[in-house]
């Protein structure tokens, strides 16, 4: 699981106040571009509706995906997406609890929805997602506006809580599913991209993270029916899309048991049948835990030039001791196995991580470690944390949060310090070399260049040349120059 991506395919235009406040207030330590998007609704759409929605996103891409789920649902209800908040007869909150920073974050946002409520008789506040999933009814307590709580696992009953609300009664569904996967319902994409896509495979995670909210929020693994699976992508392609990216918690342990067929298919398997859709078609997946990510899946990714070679590795901590603690399963010798090995079978592979900074007893040791890991494993680019004691987990019962506020961000600047020296490696390395790029649009500072990605994840941005191209094709680019952000080069 990982929030807060900045991965292909950022569909979504951040244009509300908030979310650029939101961005100016986090600065680079996680990437919180997408925070606080709202969902917009078709360009032009001929529909008339009954109702509108407004629905704003926080957290993984989990979430934006559900939010799609979640439109698709209401739209076939007769309910028409807005992006003006002041037009919503609906007004829905996807939140995230994975840090407390998180859940602040929508706590203040349910204050800006006060205002509107009172100023617009009928107006129904929802909050959907992770906080909805923890806190339950005890939301309604806890803010007086709220009308709806439903859980992740519940949007099928939105419309039916809806009309429950209607009639004055607040609405809650947080029951938890093992077979949930809206499998059948298809997202409603509604995007300024069009070239690549987020395809959620699965649902839940067993791994039990000591530090991680997430297997009580989003409760117990579930693998989706991969024919469905494979239809989205199919369907993406016909539309024009040009690359998906396979979600889920744990995508390494996607396995899926055909009752029809009586096959089963496993996440190598999986990918094999997306990309064979077409060689037009990228692949992509998040998130991989380093126990389950196996050679199987390695080596698939080698054999097929349209997998892009990019792994999200998270880490958490280099230190063995710690990594015990947090449940990881791993020591640091083998998550640097780990390393080696998709070096060795993929010596181009681009690889990220996430890691957490003052996690309950580190020492100045183990925190070195963690550097060292970083430094060894050479990391493209990483999703830096320092540790937020979340309420229900194994570590707020086990253990103590004894780390200073001070120290744990000391620490995550150090992290982020040699991640930024890291970055800026690894993209000096790519100088000179010719790469494949998807173009996505035109680059965010000028309507002269194109921005897209390259096979390992990285942006490049590049002048139009005077051929007529389009977004959603591959070019062949040289790297003239770079930022530690960015790759800069030229159509060749
Ligand atoms: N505190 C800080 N970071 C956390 N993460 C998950 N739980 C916590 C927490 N309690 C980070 C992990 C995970 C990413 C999605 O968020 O690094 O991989
Ligand atoms: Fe990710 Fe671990 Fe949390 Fe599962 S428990 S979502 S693997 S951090």
């Amino acid at each position: 699981m990982t929030d807060c991506h900045d991965l292909p395919g950022f569909r979504y235009i951040c244009s509300s106040k908030f979310a650029r406040l939101m961005e100016l207030m986090t600065g680079k330590i996680q990437d919180e571009k997408r925070q606080g998007e709202a969902y917009a609704p078709f360009a032009q759409d001929p529909n008339q509706y009954k109702k509108r929605f407004y629905i704003e996103s926080y957290g993984c891409q989990m979430n934006f995906a559900d939010s799609e789920v979640v439109a698709s649902i209401l739209n076939q209800e007769g309910f028409g997406a807005t992006r003006n908040l002041e037009e919503a007869d609906l007004i829905f909150i996807n939140t995230c609890s994975i840090r407390e920073k998180a859940e602040q974050t929508v706590r203040k946002r349910l204050t800006e929805f006060k205002k509107l409520k009172k100023a617009r008789k009928g107006m129904l506040v929802g909050v959907l997602g992770c906080m909805a999933e923890r806190l339950k009814a005890q939301f309604l307590e806890e803010e007086k506006l709220v009308d709806l709580v439903v859980g992740p696992d519940a949007y099928r009953s939105l419309p039916a809580l809806v009309a429950e609300a209607e009639t004055g009664q607040k609405a809650v569904n947080v029951l938890l599913s093992r077979d949930e996967t809206y499998a059948d319902i298809s997202p409603v994409r509604l995007d300024s991209n069009g070239v690549s896509a987020f395809v959620s495979i699965m649902r839940g995670c067993n791994n039990m993270c000591s530090f991680c909210v997430v297997p009580f929020t989003r409760g117990r693994e579930r693998s989706r029916d991969a024919a469905s699976i494979l239809q989205e992508c199919r369907d993406l392609f016909e539309k024009g899309y040009r690359e998906v990216t396979l979600l889920g918690q744990n995508v390494d342990s996607y396995y899926f048991a055909d009752e029809v067929s009586g096959q089963t298919i496993t996440f190598a398997g999986l990918m094999k049948s997306v990309a064979d859709i077409s060689p037009l078609l990228r692949v992509r997946f998040s998130t991989s835990h380093p126990k389950d990510i196996t050679d199987e899946v390695l080596k698939v990714m080698a054999a097929y030039d349209n997998i892009c070679k990019y792994i999200h590795l998270p880490v958490q901590s280099g230190s063995t001791r710690v990594l015990q603690l947090m449940n990881r399963t791993y020591t640091r010798e083998w998550y640097l196995a780990k390393v080696d090995r998709i070096r060795e079978i993929l010596p181009d592979c681009g690889i990220s991580s996430d890691i957490i900074a003052g996690f309950c007893t580190e020492e100045e040791t183990d925190h070195q470690d963690t550097l060292a890991v970083m430094e060894y494993s050479r990391y493209d680019m990483s999703y830096m944390f320092f540790y937020s004691e979340r309420p229900g987990t194994l570590a707020q019962r086990r253990y103590t949060d004894d780390i200073p506020l001070e120290v744990k961000k000391r620490r995550l600047q150090e992290i982020v310090d040699l991640q930024g020296r890291l970055s800026l490696e690894s993209n000096k390395r790519d100088l000179g070399k010719i790469c494949t790029v998807l173009i996505e649009g035109d680059s965010k500072r000028s309507d002269q260049d194109w921005m897209g990605r390259n096979s390992q994840n990285k942006v490049i941005v590049f002048p139009k040349d005077n051929t007529v191209r389009q977004k959603g094709e591959y070019v062949t680019v040289e790297v003239t120059g770079c930022t530690q952000a960015t790759l800069l080069g030229r159509i060749i």
